[in-house]
């Protein structure tokens, strides 16, 4: 049986990607609502739908844990899908609560980066309110770069010119962590390491998600029994867009 990664395109392979360097023997399923992608600027309803449509299709698979690789998706979606299937279903936040950790003493503030839906629900505030008592998280929704990644478009100049704009409101002296809140935006992580200055550290919730899917497996007892194998799925049945996710996660692997 397979864990199965959900996103609506690109993104979640940044978390499948970790997951298969730290579980060789897993075997994983991605699918990636390509139908529906961007997500970040659909209204929750819609958003709500299209995961169920999504996770449902999932089901008929044969996967025995469904991890929710996006963000979006599980701030409007998660609670749903717990309710509807019997497997565990591991879902994702931005990863403020350790951002604002590591910060805490220094002074510095936190940005979060993130689409317009998951910053805008009441997930994502109560979560700043739980863990932000010192008034330091700043956020700054991304709409364009999902779409970049779907064109996997890497090119530094043009990224980097995009990066500098969203950033020159933001006094970067006074930051002190960057978090990366949508699983499409490690892609450029090298990029913004490049543009930011060296004391800004850059974060994102795949690591936390893979803990999380490792202690799941484990309390279960349905750890192991694969060779960490890939296969791609998409909403839209394009073989083509299956090859895109297959050069992306090969982007990832090469990089890392
Ligand atoms: N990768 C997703 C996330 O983590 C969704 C991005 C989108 O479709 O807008 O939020």
């Amino acid at each position: 049986m397979s864990i199965a990664f959900f996103d609506s395109g690109l993104g979640g392979l940044t978390v499948l990607h970790e997951a298969a360097l730290r579980l060789p023997h897993e075997d994983f399923l991605f699918y990636a609502d390509m139908l529906h992608v961007p997500y970040g600027n659909k209204t929750r309803q819609q958003v709500l739908g299209y995961v169920i449509e999504a996770a449902d299709r999932i089901m008929q698979e044969n996967v025995k844990a469904l991890v929710v690789a996006c963000n979006t998706g599980t701030s409007v979606a998660a609670a749903e899908l717990r309710r509807r299937y019997p497997i565990p279903v591991i879902g994702m936040e931005p990863a403020v609560k350790p951002a604002v950790e590591m910060n805490g003493s220094s002074g510095r503030r936190v940005l979060v980066m993130a689409t317009e839906l998951t910053l805008g629900q009441s997930k994502y505030m109560e979560l700043v309110s739980r863990v932000d008592d010192q008034g330091i998280v700043d956020s700054l929704p991304m709409p364009e770069l999902v779409q970049y990644c779907e064109a996997l478009n890497f090119d530094e100049d043009e990224l980097g010119a995009y990066f500098r704009r969203k950033l020159a409101p933001f006094d970067l002296k006074q930051y002190g962590t960057l978090v990366l809140g949508c699983t499409h935006y490690p892609y450029y992580t090298e990029l913004l390491k490049k543009i930011l200055p060296d004391h800004i550290r850059i974060i994102d919730g795949g690591a936390g998600t893979v803990r999380r899917l490792e202690d799941v497996l484990s309390e279960r007892g349905i750890e192991g029994g694969g060779s960490g194998q890939v296969r791609v799925m998409n909403s839209a049945r394009d073989p083509r867009y299956n090859l895109k996710l297959l050069r992306a996660l090969e982007r990832l692997r090469t990089q890392s």
